[in-house]
């Protein structure tokens, strides 16, 4: 199987690996806007697996192999994929733009499942200008870790892309499950808000950022706190999704803290700017931060 990969952030780096290190995989193409964007995830990945290398984990030939089996590029080089997950910003028509190329351009396989790995938009709305209708399979990051692929099934989406595309997840190591278009669908519906609700507990001064994540961690056995896990997902998400969840209910239980749109409109998006609730030092250690005032 070849698969494309659109978009080579935290995610969509993650997902190629993930698809990589199946032996089902033959190529994975590694896509960004820039070259060096593509490069850029391709390094990062390579990064990761000589860390694991280096402490004994994995030999360097599995690793080598995982890494020659991905192609960075643009998206021009999905003429034969079999399978599309697009990672790409969270912007309705920059996903329609995205897809609408690959189906009228790019990709020349007609048996081609398109599939997107929103993290709350509508696949209905994604499908709603394409010929082919796309279906979500949604990832958790970090992707090559996390067991679980939610694939969300639009209102257009063909039965027949649900089933193999759990299919494709199953063979990929992940568990999935089957989920009906709905904002957030069901991880991220949960999840979200009780980052918000541990960013709002900081916000009121009810306890500090290692005070709040040692209690969800020691008291509801999680194994990262609400605010490093914002850290980890990017606060600019978070805000995005809990925006999302907001607009599609009208219900104010989706408010989204005043803290969070300060700390984004900042940059401080956690630890892919290195800043966010925590400072995310060189050494790969990290330390709370103390201009939050908490
Ligand atoms: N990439 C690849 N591998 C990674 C990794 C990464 N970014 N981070 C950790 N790993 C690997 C490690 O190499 C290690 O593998 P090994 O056991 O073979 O050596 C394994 O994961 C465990 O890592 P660590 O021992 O370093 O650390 P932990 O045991 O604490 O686990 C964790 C790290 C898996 C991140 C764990 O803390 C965890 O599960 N956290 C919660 C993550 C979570 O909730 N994710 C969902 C976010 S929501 C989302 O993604 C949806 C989106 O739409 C917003």
């Amino acid at each position: 199987m070849k698969v494309g990969v659109i978009g080579a952030g935290t995610m969509g780096s993650g997902i190629a690996q993930a698809f990589a290190q199946s032996a089902e995989v033959e190529t994975v193409y590694l896509c960004d806007i820039k070259q060096e964007f593509a490069e850029g995830g391709k390094a990062r990945i390579a990064k990761g697996l000589n860390g694991r290398v280096a402490k004994g984990k994995m030999t360097q030939e599995a690793a080598d192999e995982i890494i020659n089996k991905i192609q960075a590029g643009l998206n021009t080089q999905c003429v034969d994929a079999d399978l599309i997950v697009e990672a790409a910003l969270e912007v309705m028509g920059v996903k329609q733009k995205t897809f609408k190329e690959l189906q009228e351009e790019i990709v020349k396989n007609p048996n081609c499942i398109y599939a997107s790995n929103t993290s709350s938009l509508s696949i209905t709305e994604i499908s709603k200008p394409l010929n082919t209708p796309v279906i979500g399979m949604h990832f958790f990051n970090p992707a090559p870790v996390m067991k679980l692929v939610e694939v969300n099934a639009g209102y257009t989406t063909p039965q027949e892309d649900v089933a193999k595309v759990v299919e494709i997840a199953e063979k990929l190591g992940k568990t999935p499950v089957q989920v009906k278009e709905a904002p957030g669908f069901v991880v991220n519906r949960i999840l979200i808000p009780m980052i918000n609700e541990g960013i709002f507990i900081l916000h009121e001064g009810t306890s500090s950022i290692e005070g709040i994540d040692t209690a969800m961690k020691l008291g509801a056995n999680h194994p990262m706190g609400p605010l490093e896990l914002g850290d980890l997902v990017g606060l600019d998400i978070c805000l995005y999704i809990m925006e999302t969840l907001y607009d599609e209910t009208d219900d104010s239980k989706y408010r989204p803290c005043p803290l969070l749109r300060k700390m984004v409109r900042a940059n401080h998006l956690g630890r892919k700017t290195g800043i966010g609730f925590y400072r995310y030092n060189e050494d790969g250690t990290k330390t709370p931060v103390d201009e939050l005032g908490f």
